[in-house]
């Protein structure tokens, strides 16, 4: 979840007020009535010292700070037989980091596919697309035209470049190659535990479409999906 900063400013803003009227009031009141003014003082101080430290632990512990990677000179393109081994490694690296979230040892394995399969996925005629960064592959992601819909599979990003937006062009890419396909839909499972790509989806307008029960290796997996407007993709070319 992000917090908006003007969030965390109006909480500043409204506890330096408080603060400042409470001094105020102490002032008039502390001659006369002094409980008040004491009074008066501990509210100003708990709202000027607790609320924006409340929020501000809030902001840090829930807002994704980005990475500072320069992608101006990201290439995304089609995959081609070679890349293959590159491939492999980026899911390699992905799908390890999810170890230890309450997901299984095979399930992860099998999202690991190796590089002859990626090989016969680009052959077949596979939209096997990758990210280049400095001719280092950082970013996969593979999509199959079926029945005027594309399947999603294998999306996966480095470690090293998580959070700087290469997953998002990845998608966006591939909608846009769906929505010159002539596609109507594009769908994908993911499993419970990859929150952030659930956010990734959902943020790039996918809908939860159903539910498979231990679909994968025992995992419960969500359907994702997502219809092309015609003529109105979200995706510039
Ligand atoms: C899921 C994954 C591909 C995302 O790649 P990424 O390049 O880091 O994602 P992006 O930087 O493009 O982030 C796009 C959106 O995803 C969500 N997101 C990504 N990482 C997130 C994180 N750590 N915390 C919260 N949200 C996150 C956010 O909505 C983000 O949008 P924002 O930056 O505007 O907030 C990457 O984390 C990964 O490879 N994970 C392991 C493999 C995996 O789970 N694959 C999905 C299989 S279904």
């Amino acid at each position: 979840m992000k917090i908006p900063r003007i969030f965390i400013f109006l909480l500043a803003a409204t506890g330096s007020f408080l603060e400042a009227s409470s001094l105020i009031s102490a002032y008039i009141f502390g001659f006369t009535l002094p409980f008040i003014g004491i009074l008066m003082e501990a509210l100003g101080t708990t709202f000027s010292l607790v609320i924006p430290i409340f929020g501000i632990s809030v902001f840090t512990t829930t807002y994704r700070q980005r990475k500072p990677f320069d992608l101006k000179n990201l290439v995304l393109r089609e995959a081609k037989p070679q890349d293959a081994d590159e491939i492999h490694e980026v899911l390699k690296q992905a799908f390890k980091g999810l170890e230890g979230r309450g997901y299984s040892t095979l399930a992860i394995n099998a999202a690991i596919i190796d590089a002859k399969e990626i090989r016969k996925r680009i052959l077949s005629g596979g939209h096997v697309l990758v990210a280049e960064l400095d001719n280092e592959i950082i970013g996969t992601v593979t999509g199959f035209k079926e029945h005027q819909s594309m399947h999603i599979y294998s999306l996966a990003v480095s470690p090293k470049y998580q959070g700087c937006g290469v997953a998002r062009q990845l998608m966006t890419y591939l909608e846009r190659i769906a929505s010159k396909e002539g596609c109507n839909k594009l769908f994908l499972h993911t499993a419970w535990v990859m929150m952030e790509a659930i956010k990734l989806y959902e943020s790039l307008g996918y809908v939860r479409e159903g539910y498979l029960r231990r679909h994968f290796y025992g995992e419960d997996f969500i359907i994702f999906s997502k219809l092309i407007e015609r003529g109105n993709s979200r995706c510039k070319a």
